[in-house]
């Protein structure tokens, strides 16, 4: 309802109750007793639910063999979120071979060090590479050719590198859009079998993990359908996990703007895509994990302002992002990319704001999760056991996302009494919800040289109730909380 203050002291009170109980609650802000369901899990995640992206691009352009993966700073910004996943691919990684007697980039080619690179480079990061080989330039004749695969797991058997798992081409219901190659769903299904086989041949990879087939939009009935013939023809006995990618929708007459991040719209969307995307699994995949193996909010090209990507404002979607996608049970969820949305480039290294969400989420969140039965569309919350690796055993972490305009006053009437340790993010200069800085209790987050800057709660005893401001979000966790689910 649109009521202004002005209309408000203009007109009868008794003629606007309606209107003036709106006014007050937005006021007001809204207060939530925070209530969990803590008797059993809802679903459980590990030290490797977030990793991180490295575009086929930064390959293809050779930034990568420009970049300093000696600099101290990349080696703290990178090693503070190990253990994670670095899945390399994207659009142009199905137009990327490998040539190992070049040195460097020719053409969609690349050469050995390039990919000793990139290796050395995860392993520094302490991060486990995941790498999606070229499907739609080697695809003739109605199959996929695997020489160059071969070729390249052979070379990195020979150089020993640890590579946990291999995906075959990048959101192959595309591959007409950006290739003129149509695949058929069978067709990718028998070719995912073939390459587990080939993987598995070469003794470094014998337990390798296959992970596929990379859609993306999965709500577009038509990708729906891919998704569903790729499994209903044996795609999915091939794979450890089903992996697809999700963005959120824009268009001209849905543009990036600062309410877009904001939008309930997005919200739902993306819940409606992880409700398909368990079904699909649940019928036709039964036990499949499901990854989000590339993600992010807004693709660069969207209309509008899609820069606004790196700033406080996206981290709205961000953190609904891992709380929804650990609820539906996902086991990894892949943020997309490191270098440019987490990071500024590869040859300059400042963090940006998503860069201390993830960090901090890293740290606070792992295991078990919970169901919050007092989550609202608006002032949105999640629950989880604190990382035992932070905090003691049965300590939980509730994070929410008050996407009103009014604060959000949260009680916790099921811990009264206990101490809150608060992670309260806010944007961290005078710019606002655009800020490219982000504070953590209304200190602003920057590094100290090549250090990462101390991230120390807020300590508070005895409050029992937090607030939350209004267009903001943030952590609290109960350390005390003694919760059974969470001590094993
Ligand atoms: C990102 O890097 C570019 C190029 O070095 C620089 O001009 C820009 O200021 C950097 N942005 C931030 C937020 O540090």
């Amino acid at each position: 309802m649109m009521c202004s203050s002005v209309i408000f002291r203009a007109l009868l009170i008794n003629l606007l109750v309606g209107c003036v109980s709106s006014f007050l609650v937005h006021d007001a802000g809204l207060t939530l007793d925070v209530k969990l369901d803590l008797t059993h899990q809802v679903s459980s995640t590990d030290d490797r639910f977030l990793g991180v992206t490295l575009d086929s691009t930064l390959i293809l352009y050779g930034h990568i063999s420009r970049m300093d993966i000696s600099s101290p700073l990349l080696k703290t910004l990178t090693q503070a979120l190990s253990p994670a996943y670095l899945r390399v691919g994207g659009t142009k990684g199905d137009a990327l071979t490998f040539n190992p007697s070049i040195t460097g980039n020719r053409n969609t080619e690349f050469g050995a060090d390039i990919w000793d690179k990139l290796n050395n480079f995860a392993h520094l990061a302490k991060w486990d590479m995941i790498w999606d080989f070229d499907y739609a330039s080697l695809y003739k004749n109605y199959h996929w050719d695997p020489s160059n695969a071969k070729t390249m797991l052979q070379y990195s058997q020979d150089h020993g590198y640890k590579l946990p798992c291999f995906q075959l081409g990048n959101e192959p219901n595309l591959f007409y859009y950006f290739y003129h190659v149509w695949v058929t769903p069978q067709t990718l299904a028998r070719d995912y079998q073939n390459f587990k086989t080939d993987v598995h041949s070469f003794p470094q990879y014998r337990d390798a993990c296959i992970l596929g087939p990379e859609l993306t939009d999965i709500s577009d009935p038509n990708h729906k359908k891919y998704i569903t013939e790729f499994l209903q023809a044996g795609g999915g006995k091939a794979l450890d996990g089903l992996t697809i990618h999700h963005y959120y929708e824009c268009s001209n007459t849905f543009p990036i703007s600062l309410g877009w991040f904001m939008d309930l719209r997005n919200f739902e969307a993306f819940e409606n895509q992880l409700n398909i995307a368990t079904q699909v699994v649940k019928q036709y995949a039964p036990g499949l994990p499901l990854w989000l193996s590339e993600t992010s909010t807004v693709i660069i090209t969207c209309p509008g302002e899609p820069n606004l990507r790196t700033t406080y404002a996206n981290g709205f979607l961000y953190l609904d992002k891992l709380g929804m996608s650990a609820r539906y049970g996902l086991k990894h969820v892949i943020r997309h990319q490191f270098f440019s949305q987490l990071v500024n480039s590869t040859y300059d290294f400042t963090p940006f704001t998503d860069y201390f969400v993830t960090l901090l989420y890293k740290r606070l969140v792992q295991g078990p999760v919970f169901k919050v039965l007092t989550s609202t569309p608006t002032v949105r919350m999640y629950a989880h056991c604190a990382n035992p690796d932070s905090y003691q055993k049965g300590a939980i972490v509730v994070y929410a996302i008050n996407i009103e305009s009014a604060d959000a006053t949260l009680s916790f009437s099921q811990f009264h009494g206990q101490q809150f340790h608060l992670y309260l993010l806010t944007p961290g200069d005078q710019d606002g919800l655009t800020s490219k800085y982000i504070a953590l209790n209304d200190q602003k987050l920057e590094m100290n040289g090549n250090q990462l800057p101390a991230m120390n709660p807020k300590v508070v005893h005895g409050a029992n109730t937090v607030t939350l401001r209004g267009r903001s979000y943030g952590f609290v966790v109960l350390p005390d909380a003694n919760v059974d689910v969470c001590k094993h």
